[in-house]
């Protein structure tokens, strides 16, 4: 039989905003035929997915995989394979790791480590500086994802604060520039006065008041008032708020956008009622806010104002996530939980499966011009999950893939379930296993 040949059969697409019945032939590592009823010799892999949902793979535009440097905490191989058993195929990972990704050098080295041990699909943020101006005009924008900006420090400092550097780099680069938004002068102030009142044991549901909306709205707006004063290509990642909705728009189509945002998956899962039983375990930058912010973002999502979903997947270890507020670190490993938790939503009518799709995988590759993926087309490279929508599971430390072996969401039940992942036309996982050998490639970019 050859195994790189595959037909799927009775399969329930949902793609392109259809929820439709098909087969799915699929040559080498390619999409070749989406039809009813394909027939076929016998020495095709034949599968039948009668009840199974097949969707894209998802391409998550937001991961901190840790390496090279910060390997205690995860590395691109254990944390590719995470991805993979959450349906997610292709990820854009970002500069803060050690040393950072702001010359071409490291960018390189980085996917030198990729290249050898990355078990999903990948492409390497570049991060912005305040002194590499020379080396973002030198990027090869059809490898690149993306520049990063750190326009409010997180883990790892590589805040850019010099306002003409930001002009500068606003002005003269073509890339989509992705930014964390929070202001830094407002989180100082807050944090200082908070700790004047309770030490370095702060309590978590101080969080969202020290790394406040203010501080949010500020910098995300004043990041929108430059990209649309120099006409640059901004993506505003992780937005928090409801306020911060208004700086976006949905009259027109993403790809005419200049200014688009991104939402997260904690962002929609949790609110601040959280802190208290989950304590520094959700202790994210931007923080989890209200209630009312989380519904806010449901329907920003809904209504085509947040244009990407993706997770932020940031691992920490469980000890250093066990210290006191002030010395925890922010971030939590997100990647095999992320579209499980989107499925639960579904069923709880949050969302449809065609919205999922359509932010998790048509956008990202839309937005990132991201070559022959995160669409169910002929031609395009075979990226798919296979679901099982109505299996329930509960989240459980034993089965955690990340390297820090702990997940926000123990405990949690979700129904909606990650049966397989075909990466590239191969078997990437399936009954509960990644698959030992790897099909995984460079992300490529259709620009000039
Ligand atoms: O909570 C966060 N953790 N937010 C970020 O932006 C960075 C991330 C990390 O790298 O730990």
């Amino acid at each position: 039989m050859n195994q790189s040949n595959k037909l799927i059969k009775n399969a329930t697409l949902v793609n392109e905003n259809e929820i439709l019945q098909c087969d799915l032939l699929i040559c080498g590592n390619r999409i070749e035929k989406i039809a009813s009823n394909i027939e076929v010799s016998p020495n095709y892999e034949v599968i039948d997915a009668s009840g199974k949902y097949i969707i894209p793979g998802l391409i998550d535009d937001q991961v901190h995989f840790r390496e090279p440097g910060l390997t205690h905490k995860a590395c691109i191989h254990t944390e590719s394979k995470a991805a993979l058993a959450g349906g997610i195929t292709s990820f854009l990972e970002m500069p803060n790791t050690k040393p950072q990704t702001t010359t071409r050098a490291e960018w390189e080295a980085k996917n030198r480590i990729a290249a050898e041990t990355s078990f999903a699909n990948y492409a390497f943020m570049f991060g912005g500086t305040n002194d590499n101006l020379e080396e973002i005009l030198a990027l090869d924008n059809k490898r690149v994802p993306a520049l990063k900006l750190f326009l409010g420090s997180s883990t790892g400092n590589m805040l850019v604060d010099n306002p003409e550097v930001l002009r500068a780099i606003f002005s003269s680069t073509k890339l989509v520039i992705a930014v964390h938004c929070e202001d830094e002068q407002s989180i100082r102030t807050n944090l200082k006065a908070a700790q004047e009142k309770y030490g370095d044991d702060i309590p978590m549901a101080e969080h969202p008041l020290i790394r406040s909306e203010e501080a949010c709205y500020l910098s995300s707006s004043q990041a929108v008032a430059l990209a649309k004063e120099t006409g640059a290509r901004l993506h505003v990642f992780h937005v928090s708020t409801a306020k911060e909705l208004e700086l976006f728009r949905n009259d027109i189509p993403l790809k005419e956008k200049k200014i688009t945002a991104e939402v997260c998956i904690h962002h929609l899962w949790f609110s601040a009622e959280d802190y208290q039983t989950k304590g520094t375990r959700i202790k994210w930058n931007p923080a989890v806010k209200t209630k009312e912010d989380r519904a806010a973002l449901w329907e920003g999502l809904n209504t085509d104002l947040l244009d990407v979903l993706a997770t932020d997947h940031a691992p920490h270890t469980e000890e250093e996530k066990n210290q006191v507020y002030t010395k925890a670190p922010s971030g939590g490993p997100l990647v095999q939980h992320a579209l499980p938790a989107l499925l639960t939503a579904y069923h709880q009518g949050k969302i449809t499966l065609e919205k999922i799709v359509q932010k998790a995988c048509h956008n990202p590759a839309l937005l990132f011009d991201v070559k022959d993926r995160g669409y169910i087309r002929e031609g395009y490279y075979a990226d798919l999950v296979v679901l099982d929508l109505d299996k329930e599971f509960e989240v459980t430390k034993k089965d955690v893939l990340y390297q820090c072996g702990w997940s926000p969401f123990e405990g949690t039940q979700f129904k909606g379930y990650v049966e397989a992942t075909l990466l590239n036309g191969q078997w990437a996982y399936s009954k509960g296993q990644v698959h030992p050998q790897s099909a995984a490639m460079e992300l490529t970019f259709d620009r000039e």
